[in-house]
């Protein structure tokens, strides 16, 4: 090693803080990494409202920790007194009401950030080359997310907790051969029990967070390696400023995205707040009826619907024809939608990246998916009973209900948005890319 000294790296702090910064640096890349990802990180300059949402789902995440561990302090992982220690928590534990609609909001709402920064991937070509690894890393997110929630919802032993598990996890018992074995391994037991609820419990409050923020830092070191898109969908880096190297259309992240992300971050508080303090169950939404009455294995509630998130891929699986009995096909079509997004990069064939230069295919396929997952969203939402009223006055066709109907179209709708893509982003008569970012 060289005894030559290490260059001064003068810190813009006098005193104190300026020399533990230099006492640091000597020891770890502290002012290396700020610059590099931070300071001197340059963003495109034509960041829209679509932009803030990678910022809030970072926010929900560290919120959805925090508020976490304070529930897991009064919180018991045991089926004697897991729905009382709820009930505890809001009525004894001091705040602890608000800890719990935190928590119970914040689920909420991570899936609809998450759902819209999907959406603005979507549009804008984000998941292309070189970001297909950043995309499939977001993928897995996702897929760590929906379990995290599926396990949380057991936790409070409610009705709907209850029997809202015995309904998915029967669904792997549809899986041929290993089904039945493998719904058992899943349970820990024949049926949902304190077993359940103590393997649910470690997964949700320590092994999924802990993949979450594995992933998720994976998702950001992928960013920062490639850059992020913007809305034309055009390269920054392809066009660098010959007197500094940097990107023409580049801003440095600090301060103008720190600022313009905190901004965002002041409104999607309000909307949090004004949830968690006037409309906590968001009308049985967030926090659905059947869990405020305690787990009964003895009766089953009359309509069993997983929580909002859930339901476009519940309504495909609602829509698909049983097979011998066998729900399997619905299972494995439900299982195909949320796995097909990991192909995405591979099946467009589009020259241009967002949706402002596309072609008039693209937009119209691109408007049927969205609107056919909303819909689906709807329809799984609503109980049977209500689909055959929804039809109430129609024939039925082929033996089934409009409503099925309906979601069996939307379901093909959802797939043919994917399988038709390397058809019709190579035909579509896209509009050239500009130059350079435009506002
Ligand atoms: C815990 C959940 C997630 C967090 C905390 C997160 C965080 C972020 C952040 C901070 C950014 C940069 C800021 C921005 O572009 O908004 C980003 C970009 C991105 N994320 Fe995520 N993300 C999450 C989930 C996902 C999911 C589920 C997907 C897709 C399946 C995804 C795909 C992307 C893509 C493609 C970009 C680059 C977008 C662009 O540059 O246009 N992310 N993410």
């Amino acid at each position: 090693m060289s005894n030559a000294p290490k260059p001064a790296i003068a810190p813009p702090y006098p005193g104190f803080i300026g020399n533990a910064i230099v006492w640091i640096d000597a020891r770890f890349p502290l002012v290396q990494l700020y610059k590099t990802q931070v300071g001197e990180y340059y963003a495109p300059k034509n960041f829209n409202i679509w932009y803030y949402f990678g910022a809030l789902a970072t926010l929900i995440l560290v919120m959805q920790i925090v508020t976490g561990i304070f529930l897991t302090m009064n919180y018991k992982p045991d089926a004697k007194f897991a729905f009382a220690s709820v009930e505890y928590i809001m009525r004894d534990v001091s705040w602890g009401w608000l800890i719990r609609y935190m928590h119970s909001t914040g689920a909420s709402m991570f899936f609809l950030v998450v759902y819209l920064h999907m959406m603005r991937g979507l549009m804008y070509g984000s998941y292309r080359k070189p970001r297909e690894l950043l995309w499939i890393f977001g993928c897995m997110i996702y897929l760590a997310l929906m379990a995290e929630a599926f396990f949380g919802y057991l936790l409070p032993w409610g009705q709907m907790s209850y029997w809202g598990a015995q309904v998915i996890i029967n669904l792997f018992g549809a899986i041929p051969v290993i089904g039945e074995d493998l719904a058992v391994w899943i349970r820990g037991d024949f049926s949902i029990s304190d077993a359940t609820l103590n393997r649910f419990f470690a997964f949700h409050v320590i092994a999924l967070p802990l993949v979450l923020l594995g992933l998720v830092a994976a998702h950001l070191v992928a960013l920062h390696e490639v850059g992020s898109n913007n809305p034309d969908g055009i390269e920054i880096n392809k066009n660098p400023d010959p007197n500094t190297g940097t990107p023409r259309d580049g801003i440095p992240f600090h301060p103008y995205y720190t600022v313009k992300d905190t901004f965002g971050v002041v409104v999607f508080l309000g909307v949090f707040t004004a949830i968690v303090f006037f409309a906590p169950e968001m009308g049985g939404y967030f926090l659905e009826a059947p869990n405020f009455i305690q787990a009964d294995p003895l009766k089953t509630p009359e309509h069993i619907a997983p929580v909002w998130y859930f339901t476009p891929f519940y309504a495909m699986l609602r829509a698909v024809p049983s097979m011998f009995g066998s729900q399997f096909p619905g299972v494995a079509v439900m299982g195909a939608a949320t796995l097909i997004l990991f192909t995405l990069p591979w099946l467009d064939r589009g020259k241009v990246k967002s949706v402002r230069y596309r072609g008039p295919i693209y937009k119209r396929f691109l408007t049927a998916f969205v609107i056919s997952f909303i819909i689906l969203g709807y329809l799984g939402v609503v109980p049977t009973t209500v689909w055959g009223q929804l039809s109430k006055s129609l024939p039925l066709i082929g033996g089934a209900d409009v409503a099925t109907i309906v979601a069996r179209v939307l379901t093909v709708v959802y797939f043919a948005f994917f399988f038709l893509m390397p058809w019709y982003t190579k035909v579509d008569k896209e509009k050239p890319e500009p130059e350079r970012v435009t506002f």
